[in-house]
């Protein structure tokens, strides 16, 4: 779980180093959580991006509904942005990478070798909120576990370049933005799946978030883990969670309740999820 206090002053100096490191690649790695594929992003990365090609990486595919990854998929492709799904953690699909970067780039490529430039590598960079997954990706393309002692906003230092594959090259700090939570129900989200530290929120706020998501999308989920009846699935959500806090044992202790229930779902205990649901995206 990320500790990273966003303030003003760190957002600006983030966004600056972000912006300074964008001139040095020829492809930007944008990195999300395929559970939350928009609330993940800030949209101020396509200020600063600009017309910088960009790959999008819908990152821990495996927490994710698979339908739903398949469905955002295909709406990133028609906005325009080529987009992958992988699973970082169990090295899935993370050579796509590589392989969609020289695709984006093919005329860039074909432009170089025409005039005799052959073989330069194709130089990336991971950009995303914290959690994402961007160190995971990393560690994963070098093949080899490098500490990422800037991976914080805030810290500079000499930039290095690594041997990510055969034809690209990573630089080694990932670019850091920040989450963007103004709105509850973007924050209940980012809290539910760890994106955001545990202090920003009450954990009461996202466990009603997520008995409400799963009573919608998922009852028979809630039946199965936590016994209860399709009755019980009637109650309101504030209730069904007095309910499952008495049968936890934990008598009114609603705060350690709800941290059980956000930590089931974050282990995958509930399966796979998405949160943002395509149709909100204006699909
Ligand atoms: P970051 O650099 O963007 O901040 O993220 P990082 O790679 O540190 O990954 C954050 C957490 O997400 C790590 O868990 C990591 O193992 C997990 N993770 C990354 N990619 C995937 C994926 O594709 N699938 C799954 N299931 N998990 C992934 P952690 O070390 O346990 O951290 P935390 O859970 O304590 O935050």
């Amino acid at each position: 779980m990320s500790t990273i206090q966003w303030f003003p002053g760190h957002m600006a100096k983030a966004k600056k180093q972000v912006q300074e490191k964008l001139h040095l690649v020829d492809i930007v790695l944008e990195i999300v959580d395929a559970r939350l594929p928009l609330a993940s992003r800030n949209p101020i990365l396509d200020q600063i991006i600009q017309q910088k090609p960009r790959l999008m990486i819908l990152n821990k595919a495996d927490l994710a509904d698979a339908a739903l990854n398949a469905a955002w998929l295909d709406y990133f492709k028609r906005q325009g942005l080529p987009a992958i799904s992988i699973d970082s953690q169990h090295n899935h699909n993370v050579q796509q990478i590589e392989k969609q970067a020289q695709v984006i780039l093919a005329d860039k490529i074909a432009r170089q070798q025409a005039k005799g430039i052959k073989n330069k590598p194709i130089r990336a960079i991971c950009i995303g909120i914290p959690n994402v997954g961007k160190s995971t990706i990393l560690n994963r393309l070098v093949k080899k576990n490098i500490a990422i002692t800037g991976n914080h906003p805030g810290v500079t230092k000499r930039q290095q370049w690594l041997k990510a594959g055969k034809h690209l090259e990573l630089l080694d700090t990932p670019g850091i933005l920040w989450p963007k939570f103004e709105d509850p129900l973007v924050g209940q989200k980012l809290a539910l799946t760890g994106a955001i530290k545990d202090s920003l929120y009450h954990s009461d706020d996202v466990a009603l978030y997520m008995l409400a998501f799963f009573k919608q999308y998922f009852p028979e989920r809630l039946q199965q883990r936590y016994h209860i009846t399709e009755e019980d699935l009637t109650l309101t959500d504030p209730d069904l969670l007095m309910k499952l806090t008495a049968d936890f044992g934990l008598k009114q202790d609603y705060e350690r309740a709800s941290e059980r229930l956000i930590l089931d779902c974050r282990k995958g205990k509930l399966g796979r999820y998405t949160l943002d649901q395509v149709i909100e995206a204006g699909s």
